[in-house]
């Protein structure tokens, strides 16, 4: 797997989203498009920045019944994106389903890369409300697992678990790891965080970069000290 930077687009609007990417020059960055713009703008927004020259990873998270997310992701794959993501949650069967659907008459299909436990979820909250009794790395592993056994591509995780993932489901399954910050930069509200040089160092196939890049003040310079830093 080739290292890259994804930029993560949460704008909601086409506009915001238009500007901030006519920043980048002839430059085409991997970016990210998430729940609030893709709910905001629809297919339309990922075809304009589709036929810009970005890569795109479709960040929609589904989770449902396998019928359900199996006819759904048939839907999206028609959007011509390089990665999409599901609830690893939703069982094998599910994630099963969703790789037929998103596989192409031709064969080809995006990336598909499961999210295992939410970042936002603490082991505590795992226990008293989700009543899951084992340690959270257990259960990001297991869900890990659980995602190769299906076919999937990656998963979605903290950069401080990329190394034990590979570990786990070999260095060819893929980890997507958001939650990067440059040493000297402002944290925000991620808690399990960690540099693009130190990301790379675990072993992430890709960065996920939000505000480090998005609110920087020339964002252009933030990318380059990523990819720089990360795949450089
Ligand atoms: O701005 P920041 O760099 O924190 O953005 C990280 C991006 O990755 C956001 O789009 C956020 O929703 C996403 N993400 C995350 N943690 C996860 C899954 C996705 O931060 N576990």
């Amino acid at each position: 797997m080739n290292r890259d930077v994804i930029i993560a687009c949460d704008f909601p609007t086409r506009e915001e989203t238009m500007n901030f990417l006519g920043r980048f020059g002839d430059k085409r960055p991997f970016v990210k498009i998430g729940m609030e713009l893709y709910y905001a703008e629809g297919p339309a927004m990922v075809q304009e920045i589709k036929e810009r020259g970005h890569k795109i990873f479709l960040d929609l998270k589904l989770h449902d019944i396998p019928n359900t997310v199996k006819r759904s992701m048939n839907v999206l794959s028609r959007l011509g994106v390089d990665m999409t993501n599901l609830h690893a949650a939703g069982t094998v069967a599910m994630m099963e389903a969703a790789l037929e659907g998103l596989t192409r008459p031709d064969g080809t299909r995006p990336l598909l890369i499961a999210v295992t436990q939410l970042t936002s979820t603490s082991e505590e909250r795992m226990r008293n409300e989700l009543l899951i009794d084992r340690p959270l790395d257990e259960v990001v592993m297991q869900y890990a697992k659980n995602a190769k056994i299906a076919g999937l591509d990656g998963v979605v995780c903290s950069p401080l678990e990329a190394g034990k993932v590979h570990d786990v489901c070999g260095k060819d399954f893929c980890t997507v790891t958001p939650g990067i910050r440059f040493a000297d930069g402002d944290v925000g509200d991620q808690v399990r965080i960690t540099t693009p040089a130190k990301a790379k160092e675990i072993g992430s196939d890709f960065i996920v970069v939000g505000r480090p890049i998005t609110a920087a003040e020339d964002p252009l310079a933030a990318y380059e000290r990523c990819m720089a830093e990360f795949v450089g």
